[in-house]
């Protein structure tokens, strides 16, 4: 009976192309190999069937058939390998390590800073950035149009809301949550100022602290303040306090701390201190909450009394680690470069 290459051909490459689609080893494909490839394969059984002397064209073709096995199979055994080699299967390469994170610098401040308020007490809050206007300037006894107003630009989204150019926002709100006091929170959280220059970012971030019980007065602020400066910048650290105004607290004061290089002299060897110039470095706003402010916030300030502070993390951070940064705005590029270098 004649054979029908062509169609045995056809039929030959059809059943090789079922068997490579079971392959699951390397096994399995020697096995196939021999199949078509082997002296009794086949492939070889196919060219047994030829005349001798042969002038059609079938030997070619059988020949080609021949070459596209050896394809088929190489380029199946090419996929295992790969599949052998790679790396998820070899359990003896050592692991990649993944880079290491860590705390921004401004995160670690404002850690630090959370967690000595706690040690006296304070507990953590946060308060919105994106504020009305009542407890971001009225309610803190700042009418529309009064000139204390121009202290603090800041960027009003409306009429009414504003991105809050202070965390004493948190004041009003802290009264409203708490309910009745005792009061002690530590608002921490970003503010927004328009500015923008080497010195000083749109965006920025501070702590305000609020104390408020029954007898509260100047001595305990002073108390809070020389504990947080000593803890954070050292015990060798003094405060003192200097007269000044904010709308939402009277008496008013700004709090600054002695050099840490001319410990409050303002002299080194008989030069000016570079630091700081006149012994004394700036900290930041406190003062005795204003009477308006406590009845605002629904607390009686015939029994109650308290003090508030707000103070810049940023500031506190660059006095304490002496950072002299060309540009505070680096503090936010989360360039790596510059991060990793804390
Ligand atoms: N809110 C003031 C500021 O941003 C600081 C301050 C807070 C002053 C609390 C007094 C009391 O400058």
């Amino acid at each position: 009976m004649a054979i029908n290459y062509k169609e045995t051909i056809r039929e030959v490459k059809k059943s090789l192309s079922r068997d490579l689609s079971k392959v699951k080893t390397a096994d399995d494909l020697e096995q196939i190999n021999i199949k078509y490839l082997g002296r009794q394969g086949e492939v070889n059984l196919l060219f047994k069937t030829l005349p001798i002397k042969d002038d059609s064209n079938i030997g070619k073709a059988i020949n080609e058939l021949k070459d596209y096995c050896k394809q088929e199979i190489t380029s199946r055994l090419n996929i295992l390998l790969e599949i052998k080699s790679d790396p998820i299967f070899d359990v003896t390469v050592p692991g990649i390590q993944p880079p290491k994170g860590s705390l921004h610098l401004i995160t670690h401040a404002i850690n630090e800073i959370e967690s000595i308020f706690s040690q006296l007490g304070f507990v953590r809050r946060r308060y919105p950035e994106v504020e009305t206007d009542w407890y971001y300037a009225e309610g803190l006894n700042i009418p529309k149009g009064h000139p204390a107003r121009d202290d603090q630009e800041t960027f009003y989204l409306s009429k009414e809301i504003v991105l809050t150019a202070h965390t004493s926002n948190g004041q009003l709100r802290e009264m409203e949550k708490v309910k009745n006091p005792p009061i002690k929170m530590v608002n921490i959280g970003k503010t927004y100022r328009r500015q923008a220059d080497t010195s000083h970012s749109a965006m920025f971030h501070q702590f305000e602290g609020l104390l408020i019980d029954k007898n509260i007065n100047i001595t305990h602020l002073i108390g809070v303040m020389d504990y947080f400066a000593k803890a954070y910048f050292g015990n060798d650290r003094e405060i003192r306090l200097r007269p000044h105004h904010f709308q939402f607290t009277e008496p008013s004061f700004e709090i600054d701390i002695s050099c840490g290089l001319c410990h409050g002299k303002g002299i080194i060897e008989k030069l000016p201190c570079k630091f700081c110039k006149s012994g004394w470095l700036e900290l930041g706003g406190s003062g005795m909450v204003h009477p308006n402010v406590l009845k605002n916030g629904g607390i009686d300030p015939k029994i109650f009394s308290g003090f508030a502070f707000g103070w810049g993390v940023e500031r506190v951070l660059m006095m304490k680690s002496g950072l002299n940064l060309p540009d505070l705005r680096l503090l936010y590029t989360d360039d790596l470069r510059f991060l990793k270098q804390f």
